[in-house]
């Protein structure tokens, strides 16, 4: 995704962690032009994610982002776009208090780490890109993937879980989150 300013000014690191002050490196705290530029970015990504998804409204924007507790993983190419850089795509992932259902249709309270919002440009998809930036997100957070909890997850998704973690029984909810065979015996050894 290419953008009429320079992604690797605002951008230091291949991936860039991002929170509700949308500051993305310390170049760009006290710079407002940058600031915009990343609002920018986010805007245009979450904009890419719901069309891909087919939803009505994006649901990751920047005054989205200022809104609420949630982090987001962005990741560049520096080198593509005669050295300006391209936005190779996002992962937004925040701590939800859930209703759960067990294996046994037992209610249980959890707040875990979710994955909310996770996009790799059209054309960069099916490279590696999208399990680079979800395998940084684990060390990141020190997460096993099992561990998690998946809002809505698209088709694509729950293929890019199954191939690269063996996620494949998840325990059927009633609310619109996903987990897997797994979440509630890992919880229960850690408790
Ligand atoms: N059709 C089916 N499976 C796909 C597709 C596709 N078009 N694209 C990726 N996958 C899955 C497959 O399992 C694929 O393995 P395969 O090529 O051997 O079949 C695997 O992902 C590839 O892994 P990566 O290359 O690391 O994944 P990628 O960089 O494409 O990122 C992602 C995966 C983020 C799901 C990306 O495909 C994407 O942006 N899709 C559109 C938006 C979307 O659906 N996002 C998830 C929203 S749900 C949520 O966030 C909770």
């Amino acid at each position: 995704m290419e953008f009429p300013f320079d992604i690797n000014q605002i951008f230091s690191e291949r991936i860039s962690i991002l929170d509700q002050t949308l500051v993305a490196s310390r170049k760009s705290a006290g710079r407002p032009d940058l600031q915009a530029n990343t609002a920018t970015v986010i805007d245009e990504l979450g904009r890419a994610s719901a069309k891909a998804q087919q939803l009505l409204a994006p649901i990751t924007s920047a005054s989205k982002m200022q809104s609420q507790k949630h982090q987001l993983y962005l990741m560049k190419d520096g080198e593509r776009n005669g050295g300006r850089g391209v936005v190779v795509g996002f992962l937004k992932v925040g701590y939800k208090k859930l209703f759960l259902l067990d294996r046994q249709g037992v209610h249980i309270e959890a707040e875990p780490l979710c994955v909310l919002d996770f996009y790799i440009a059209e054309n960069l998809q099916r490279h590696g890109y999208g399990l680079e930036l979800f395998e940084f997100m684990l060390q990141h957070k020190n997460l096993e993937p099992v561990m998690m909890a998946y809002d809505r997850p698209s088709p694509k998704f729950l293929s890019f879980l199954a191939k690269h973690y063996c996620l494949m029984q998840s325990v059927p909810q009633v609310n619109n989150f996903v987990v897997f065979e797994g979440f509630f015996l890992n919880r229960a050894a850690a408790q």
